[in-house]
């Protein structure tokens, strides 16, 4: 049987690290994908005691000749699926009001969560079959705003309509996968256990069916609902 492949943006913590290592263990090839070498090699090593032989590519997704030079130089034939998972907020949820929001803050985190991701799908679409699935991670903070979270908020519903809107346009199944408050450096490790979640993404990826997934939100709800 063929390796398949899933290609990680923000595989160097949280949920990223958390979903290369399910797919590791179950036999995948991982391209783990962030800014930080360092915390990219610390990824690898669990991946690799999960099983796996992982790629290291070190990647700015605000960068688009790197993310289509690391895609031309990593996917050996074909991406099966991608976690554009890179994402930032600086600050601490709950301590940003949108009206003492950094200008400086504002350009990052529309920079990274919603040209960057935009630029990851652009790109790594080119590389994916028509079964190829992408998996846009989101949270309730997209639809329902809740207060002091700065620019992130409106920045993960923007990646929701980008995902919506690739669905539309391409063959591939483009999906936005809900995990609930997660425990990470991003939510100061507030949340559930990153391994707790790593499941949903896997079965977003291979069992839920791709017209529940195409263009929609699934999350903890969906995925138990599913599998009780
Ligand atoms: N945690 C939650 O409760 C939760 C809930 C719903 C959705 N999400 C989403 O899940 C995804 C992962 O978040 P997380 O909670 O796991 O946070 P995290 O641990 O902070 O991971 C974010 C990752 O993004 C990478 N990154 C940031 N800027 C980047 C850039 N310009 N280029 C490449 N990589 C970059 C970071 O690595 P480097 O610093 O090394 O680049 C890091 O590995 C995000 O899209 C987030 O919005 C999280």
């Amino acid at each position: 049987m063929t390796t398949q492949t899933i290609l990680l943006t923000g595989a160097s913590g949280g949920i990223g690290t958390a979903v290369a290592d399910a797919f590791a263990g179950d036999g995948w090839r991982t391209i783990l994908c962030g800014r930080s070498r360092e915390s990219l090699e610390s990824t690898a090593e669990t991946v690799s005691e999960a099983g796996g032989t992982p790629v290291v590519r070190p990647l700015d997704v605000r960068d688009e000749d790197a993310v289509f030079d690391t895609l031309l130089e990593t996917i050996p034939e074909t991406l099966d699926v991608l976690l554009p998972a890179a994402a930032v907020m600086p600050h601490a949820p709950g301590e940003r009001p949108l009206d003492e929001e950094y200008y400086e803050d504002v350009r990052t985190v529309l920079d990274t969560n919603v040209y960057g991701l935009f630029t990851v799908l652009r790109e790594a679409l080119q590389f994916m079959p028509s079964d190829g699935r992408v998996l846009v991670p989101s949270g309730s903070v997209a639809r329902d705003p809740k207060p002091g979270m700065g620019t992130y908020a409106p920045s993960k519903a923007a990646a929701e309509a980008l995902a919506r809107g690739f669905a539309i346009d391409v063959d591939q199944t483009v999906g936005i996968v809900d995990p609930g408050l997660v425990a990470t450096a991003l939510t100061g490790d507030t949340g559930r256990d990153p391994t707790d979640v790593a499941e949903l993404f896997q079965w977003a990826a291979l069992e839920c069916p791709a017209e529940k997934l195409d263009g929609e939100i699934v999350g903890l709800r969906e995925w138990k609902q599913a599998t009780r």
